[in-house]
């Protein structure tokens, strides 16, 4: 396969597609970084690597108008292109922002081209065409990185921290709740749009991955696409039940993960000021006669939100991904990560429609792996 890095050439400002902005006005080094698909995501990503100041210059590939439009409009500097092939030359690193049906082919073509890449979530549509991606990025050296933003949040890392020093006792259950009325996606049902999120934050806060998932969904709006659906996710290691409730379907906006711990319990609430809160609370039981006859009580103590660092998660996301590249470093959203994401999702969408519960075949060795697992370009785990 040819890598065309070697025969990029200079800067060409009279290519056919439609470049505005002058371009080049930060400082001289740095990298120069694509974004591809300039929508509602997209242009955030713009936002975001236009403030870093490793990045010498960031690019737009968008062929809709309107949405060129609007990224011109909003960042001058920035220059826009039509279509990738014509952006290629002018970019070291590539940021896949677009309808997920389109992300595998348009991955492939940057890691071809020798580009470093962060694909959105979900990596791809399939397991097999995520496999080829991220074999492909392998081989080629570059470093790939999933968007599974939350893993960035500082609001998860603060449960994982509180999980891991062992405040919240053993984990009697992960609830896990996003739902909202809309957006209907044209391409992917509610699960490949929506669980990419739940099951990396639950990955991440386990530092595991699910033996099983049982999926019950309904396609109310539309036939043959779940727009609901109520996941129940096995860990066995360590042995945590999840649970997932999506729905683009629901008169409100909820955005909440609640870990239910034998001495504490957290609940995490995207949209609230307070998004982290620590509950003091649980069942004393006592006693050995039968079940029902046993005393219990309630533990009502203090409720704590802690102080969370205000940064956006996508800010750090994407300037972990400079840095690693930087650095030559495998970011902690990695292909091995997305793989473990995709394998569920597909387990999840045979669940749907088998109604019964389904083992996750992994294409990976989860023994060497940790849902952020930082390392060498090079994984260790095993494809
Ligand atoms: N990590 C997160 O928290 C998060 C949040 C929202 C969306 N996303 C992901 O971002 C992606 C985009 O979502 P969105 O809400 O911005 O969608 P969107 O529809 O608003 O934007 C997609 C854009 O891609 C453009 N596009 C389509 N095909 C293209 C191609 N072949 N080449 C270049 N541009 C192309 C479209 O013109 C459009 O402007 C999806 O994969 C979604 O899952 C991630």
């Amino acid at each position: 396969m040819t890598n065309a890095r070697g025969l990029r050439h200079d800067d060409n400002r009279s290519a056919a597609s439609r470049i505005c902005g002058t371009g080049g006005v930060g400082p001289r080094t740095g990298i120069r970084v694509g974004v591809v698909g300039c929508g509602y995501w997209g242009s955030k990503h713009v936002r975001v690597l236009s403030s870093l100041s490793e990045v010498r210059e960031v690019i737009a590939v968008e062929p809709d108008p309107e949405a060129a439009k609007a990224v011109l409009v909003a960042f001058p500097a920035v220059r826009v292109f039509a279509d990738l092939e014509a952006a290629l030359p002018h970019v070291d690193a590539l940021v896949i922002a677009t309808p997920a049906q389109t992300h595998a082919k348009l991955a492939l073509t940057a890691i071809r081209y020798g580009l470093h890449v962060l694909v959105e979530k979900p990596l791809a549509t399939s397991l097999e065409a995520s496999r080829l991606v991220v074999e492909e990025a392998r081989r080629a050296g570059i470093v790939l990185m999933v968007g599974h933003t939350f893993q960035f949040n500082p609001a998860i890392r603060e449960m994982r921290r509180r999980f891991d020093s062992g405040e919240l006792g053993d984990i009697y259950y992960i609830h896990s709740a996003r739902l909202n009325l809309g957006l209907y996606r044209p391409d992917v049902n509610v699960v490949w749009d929506l669980a990419p999120h739940d099951l990396s934050i639950m990955n991440f806060l386990l530092r595991s991955a699910p033996k099983a998932v049982t999926a019950w969904g309904a396609s109310l709006a539309y036939p043959h696409v779940e727009d609901l659906a109520f996941i129940r996710v096995e860990y066995n290691d360590p042995k945590v039940t999840g649970f997932i409730h999506l729905s683009w379907l629901d008169p409100r906006k909820t955005r909440t993960v609640t870990l239910v711990g034998s001495r504490k319990m957290v609940v995490y609430d995207d949209l609230a000021e307070e998004r982290v809160r620590i509950y003091d609370r649980g069942l004393e039981t006592g006693g050995s006669g039968p079940t029902h006859e046993r005393p219990i009580s309630y533990r009502y103590g203090d409720v704590v939100s802690p102080y969370i660092q205000a940064s956006e998660p996508l800010a750090l996301q994407d300037r972990r991904f400079v840095e690693c590249i930087r650095d030559g470093r495998n970011p902690e959203s990695n292909g091995i990560d997305a793989l473990a994401i995709i394998a569920i999702l597909e387990a999840i969408d045979r669940s749907l429609h088998a109604r019964r519960t389904i083992e996750v075949e992994y294409p990976l060795s989860l023994a060497s792996w940790q849902p952020d697992m930082p390392g060498s370009i090079v994984q260790d785990a095993v494809l």
